[in-house]
């Protein structure tokens, strides 16, 4: 991690630079009204959805989702951190940053650097060890008799951890790191005794690397056939975490880009046997299944996957829901069944490049891959039905659902119409629901009608397009109106920040959810003509939908207090009830903008 850099200065490089004029120089934008829009690099489309307000300094791409400020597009294009981009925009405003760092900051980079550089040294170490060290004869025979070449094994930096107990931590403390920093990068263990070890021993040494090429953990694959794991990885450390990264992305990164897809495996020997025979696109997620994180990362690159799992995998179910979590976050799927019950390792080394590339090419997509598994489960169409029609309500593009209808009917032997009325149905179903959908609100928010949320949304808006709004909402609906966990949450940020700011101001550090559900509501709609009438409307909305909510409750007490004859709560229930059917007339008027009366 780069050094701490100040506040303001971030805030200086922002208003010196222009994001339409950054992002013009990595697009072809067109200007369409207020906006400008381009074909989206961060995905494949043929008409530009791809939108940068000028005014709003903040893009957003309607086709998959992305958005943020000149920071975040940097972020993306480039493939950087956030210090990475704020130091390259500030070299082209001539904004020097100084290196001094608060004491915290300062620890915890130096904590870091080290982490990194023992990392570095440590895959030096094994690589040593496997090309010129006696101690690596076996594991050269090892890696020649799983088909590796030279130069695969040296592009991806393959190495091999002696069978000793505590050779790297004394190469490493030869290095002056101490004890407890080399245990604190996962590459020694402590064992309950209190004696420290080295974690890798006698394994061919996998180095993990993060998109940008640098090492941050290892995995380790076992020799011999009985030892126990047959991988052993890296444990958590502060840069390591295996269910954000991909390995061998870094590698991968520009095949990615140019192919327009991905290839995601199960493991390290799957992608060496891939790039080995020139199949550079393919990643792998490292055994577990895809997480969110993993996919949000792979984002940056293409929003297409085929995915080539082991055919035995254990719980195809499994998989499967790892692959909805993709389809969500906009990606469209392809899934490679490999033969014979071979992972894809073995079977590119068995049946060659051109055989590997006919089962990417004819991979079935994941709805017609679901329509298969379903079927094998069960004959009976309306249970396939029920678990194919969700993803197929998912899909963004009319042309695509149109599509999968029809597959569906062809491949069950159904009308089109019989499968059109039930997506129907499920759409109906589902509209009931959240328009973002969030389970754990789901849950508990099935009362609250679609006008609230709409409300919700609409006012969270105009609040953004106008922050002048914001103590006008405070004041008639207090801050916990918001029932949306995200949007709550989003509505908290903005109580906290200035008026003076927008949107792309504060929103450097936002995680992704909010960031772009911000960019969203800023570009999806400009600011309304008369926009406090609109606010007053959606106030009264929310107002009357507590107002409901409320009655509600108060007559289901009222029917409790009935049943237990207590004739005094009832008494007092009921003056609440008249009281609240009273609303019109004790309600009437409240505070606007600039003191103008909203009459509710
Ligand atoms: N994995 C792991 N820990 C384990 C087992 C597996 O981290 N104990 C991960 C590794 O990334 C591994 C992947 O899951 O590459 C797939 O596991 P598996 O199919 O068992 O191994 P292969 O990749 O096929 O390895 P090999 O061909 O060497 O057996
Ligand atoms: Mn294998």
């Amino acid at each position: 991690m780069g050094a701490f850099i100040p506040r303001e200065l971030i805030e200086t490089i922002r208003g010196q630079v222009d994001l339409v004029e950054v992002a013009g120089e990595y697009l072809r934008l067109t200007k369409k009204g207020k906006d400008f829009v381009a074909l989206c690099p961060f995905h494949q489309e043929k008409t530009p959805s791809f939108t940068v307000s000028r005014e709003k300094q903040i893009f957003h791409c309607f086709g998959c989702g992305v958005g943020g400020n000149v920071f975040h597009f940097l972020m993306a294009m480039e493939n950087l951190t956030f210090p990475e981009a704020v130091r390259q925009l500030a070299a082209r405003t001539g904004v020097v940053i100084p290196v001094s760092r608060g004491a915290d900051e300062q620890k915890k980079a130096g904590m870091e650097s080290r982490l990194w550089e023992m990392n570095a040294l440590a895959r030096d170490f094994y690589r040593q060890f496997l090309h010129n060290r006696a101690e690596g004869a076996l594991a050269r025979e090892y890696l020649a008799r799983r088909g590796l070449h030279k130069d695969i094994i040296l592009r991806f930096q393959l190495g091999y951890a002696p069978a000793g107990w505590d050779s790297l931590i004394k190469y490493l403390k030869g290095h002056n790191y101490a004890l407890e920093e080399i245990v604190a990068a996962g590459l020694a263990v402590a064992s309950e005794r209190g004696k420290v070890f080295d974690r890798f021993r006698h394994r061919i040494i996998f180095p993990i690397h993060n998109p940008q090429g640098k090492v941050v953990g290892f995995g380790g694959r076992a020799l011999r056939e009985e030892d126990e794991p047959k991988y052993l990885n890296s444990p958590e450390t502060a840069v390591f975490n295996k269910r954000h990264l991909l390995y061998g992305l870094d590698l991968a990164r520009p095949a990615i880009r140019e192919q327009g897809f991905a290839i995601i495996v199960e493991g390290y020997m799957d992608v060496l046997s891939a790039h080995q025979a020139g199949v550079n696109n393919a990643v792998a997620s490292m055994g577990t299944s895809l997480t969110v994180e993993q996919g949000r990362l792979l984002l940056r690159y293409t929003t297409e996957a085929v995915i080539a799992y082991d055919a035995d995998a254990a719980g195809v179910a499994a998989a499967l829901r790892s692959l909805d979590i993709l389809c969500e976050l906009g990606f469209s799927i392809r899934v490679v069944s490999v033969p014979q019950g071979k992972d894809p390792d073995e079977y590119i080394r068995s049946h060659g490049r051109q055989a590997w590339d006919s089962l990417v090419k004819n991979a079935p997509t994941f709805l017609e891959y679901k329509i298969e598994q379903a079927s094998r489960v069960t004959g009976d169409k309306k249970k396939i039905l029920q678990q194919v029609i969700p993803g197929v309500a998912g899909m963004t593009s009319p042309v695509e659902q149109e599509e999968s209808v029809k597959l569906i009917a062809a491949r069950l032997g159904l009308s089109w119409e019989v499968v059109k009325s039930e997506l129907r149905r499920y759409q109906v179903e589902q509209r009931k629901k959240w328009p973002i959908s969030d389970k754990i609100a789901n849950k508990t928010h099935n009362i609250i009608t679609d006008a609230k949320k709409i409300a919700e949304q609409e006012i969270l808006r105009l609040i953004l397009q106008n922050p002048g709004y914001l103590p006008v909402v405070e004041k008639e609906l207090g801050a916990q109106f918001i029932e949306n966990p995200l949007f709550k949450r989003i509505f908290k940020l903005m109580q906290q920040q200035s008026e003076k700011q927008g949107p792309a101001d504060w929103m450097d550090e936002l995680p992704d959810q909010e960031r772009i559900v911000i960019s969203r509501l800023l570009i999806e709609r400009p600011p309304l003509g008369d926009s406090s009438e609109v606010l007053r409307d959606l106030i009264k909305t929310i107002k009357a939908n507590d107002r409901m909510l409320q009655k509600d409750r108060l007559l289901q007490e009222l029917a409790r207090a009935e049943k237990n004859r207590d004739l005094e709560r009832v008494n007092f229930l009921l003056k609440e009830l008249e009281q609240l059917l009273s609303w019109p007339k004790r309600e009437a008027g409240c505070a606007a903008e600039g003191g103008k009366e909203l009459s509710i």
